[in-house]
């Protein structure tokens, strides 16, 4: 069997988390193949809500495996707390998720590290979630870190090796801390996941896809965040795109099957960085109070705009697309026309490559199409779309050349149109 994989193409926050929570009922396995505590995807059905940042979204049916893979990392203590709220509504989750060996291990000095060099960047900072993330990739990368299989080989000695090149560090930039509870709590966070099974990944995996298992993966951020083809710097710190759930799960190439990209209706993107269609306006405003457009970690607000193709055509051709899925649709419902950016004007020429740098000389060029003006939260099949709306996905479709397999209308799991069946 194949894996299939669903990613953000945006700026991350474009709902991947409901609709794996929509596709878990397809699939045997749901496994998380980056990032850490730095996402926050939301659920919700029948009337509760629940925001996950590095379990797995397929947790809430109960058959399911669920993997925190190896190109992921894990705050032992954030992990404890996320364990803790779910369980209480769940009950145990150890039978139904494991943990990779090789996924690191966040460290309180990571995070620490992390607030450090943001200010040091002062006005050019990345708005970082301040969890540690890009620390903790850089441990990984420079040989340093600490993995979540060290929990079994010498954890202690090996954390405080580490944290003692973390303390000279912080020393060098005069950054005053105390350790004590936030070690406590990390170490309390480690008994936490000793209770879980620790797998070797990519040998699980691989041997459920040869006895026939399905498995969906699940991507943190968006395409635009990525490590080596996001707006640099101001990106995270992993491959968030459709090879980094290869090398995150330790699955070959030869694998993959559906590549589902998700997107807003519209476009939004918290923390610094260019982001052409932004709108500083009362338009703006409106999206963000109407998309509740606020960050799910760190309650920030979001900034919005309208939808970018020259951006979406690049993800897409980054990660092989072969599904899209929009969602948010109802956002846009009140406005009368909706402005679609179909390229950039760099210094007077028109271009619809997405740039190596994005500066304050790209003006987006945009196409406006009718507004459909009618409430989508209550639509229940493709039947129902008005003609607008139609026309809208029809102008992306096109524009995209990669079908809208589904349709998002409201946050709720019900609230999903899915157009066709292969
Ligand atoms: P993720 O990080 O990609 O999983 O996305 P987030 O959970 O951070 O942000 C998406 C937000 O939009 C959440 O609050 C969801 O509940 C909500 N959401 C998802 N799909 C829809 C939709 O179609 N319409 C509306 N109005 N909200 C949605
Ligand atoms: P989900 O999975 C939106 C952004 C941060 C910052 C940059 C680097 O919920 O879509 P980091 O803490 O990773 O070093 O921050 O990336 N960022 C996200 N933005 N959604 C996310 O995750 C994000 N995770 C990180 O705001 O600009
Ligand atoms: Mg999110």
């Amino acid at each position: 069997m194949s894996v299939d994989v669903l990613l953000g193409l945006q700026w991350g926050d474009e709902g991947k988390g409901k609709i794996v929570d929509v596709l878990t009922p397809r699939y045997d396995v749901i496994a998380r193949f980056q990032g850490g505590p730095n996402a926050g995807h939301t659920l919700k059905f029948e009337g509760k809500k629940f925001v996950l940042r590095s379990i797995p979204s397929g947790i809430f049916q109960k058959e399911k495996i669920n993997i925190i893979g190896s190109g992921t990392v894990v705050d032992p203590q954030l992990f404890k707390a996320e364990i803790e709220a779910l369980e209480t509504s769940l009950g145990s989750l150890t039978s139904r998720l494991y943990i990779s060996r090789k996924a690191h291990l966040i460290l309180p000095t990571h995070r620490l590290l992390d607030s450090a060099y943001e200010t040091s960047k002062g006005e050019d900072k990345i708005g970082t979630t301040g969890k540690g993330i890009g620390p903790a990739y850089t441990d990984k990368i420079s040989r340093n870190g600490l993995r979540v299989g060290d929990i079994e080989h010498g954890l202690v000695e090996k954390y405080r090796v580490a944290v003692a090149r973390h303390k000279t560090m912080l020393r060098q930039m005069n950054i005053n801390y105390d350790l004590e509870q936030l070690e406590k709590d990390w170490f309390a966070g480690i008994e936490t996941l000793k209770q879980f099974r620790l797998i070797d990944c990519e040998n699980l995996l691989n041997s459920e896809l040869r006895a026939g298992k399905t498995v969906l993966a699940e991507g943190a951020q968006g395409t635009l965040l990525d490590i080596d083809f996001g707006s640099y710097p101001f990106v995270t710190s992993s491959n968030t795109i459709c090879a980094g759930a290869c090398t995150g799960l330790g699955i070959a190439p030869s694998r993959i099957g559906k590549v589902y990209g998700v997107f807003k209706a519209y476009c939004t993107r918290v923390g610094g960085g260019p982001f052409p269609t932004e709108l500083l306006d009362v338009t703006g405003e409106i999206i963000r109070d109407r998309g509740f457009e606020y960050g799910s970690v760190t309650g920030r607000p979001r900034r919005c705009g309208w939808i970018d193709l020259v951006a979406l055509r690049y993800a897409v051709m980054i990660d092989g697309v072969t599904d899209l899925i929009m969602t948010k649709s109802d956002v846009l419902d009140m406005f009368e026309t909706i402005r679609v950016c179909v390229a950039y004007e760099i210094d007077g020429k028109k271009t619809e490559d997405f740039p190596y740098e994005i500066g304050g000389n790209v003006r987006p060029v945009y196409v406006d199409l009718a507004g459909w003006q009618i409430d989508m939260t209550k639509i229940q099949s493709e039947k129902e779309f008005p003609k607008e709306f139609n026309a809208y996905l029809s102008f992306l479709e096109k524009a995209l050349g990669v079908r809208v397999k589904i349709v998002s209308v409201g946050p709720d799991r019900e609230q999903t149109i899915i157009r066709y069946e292969e």
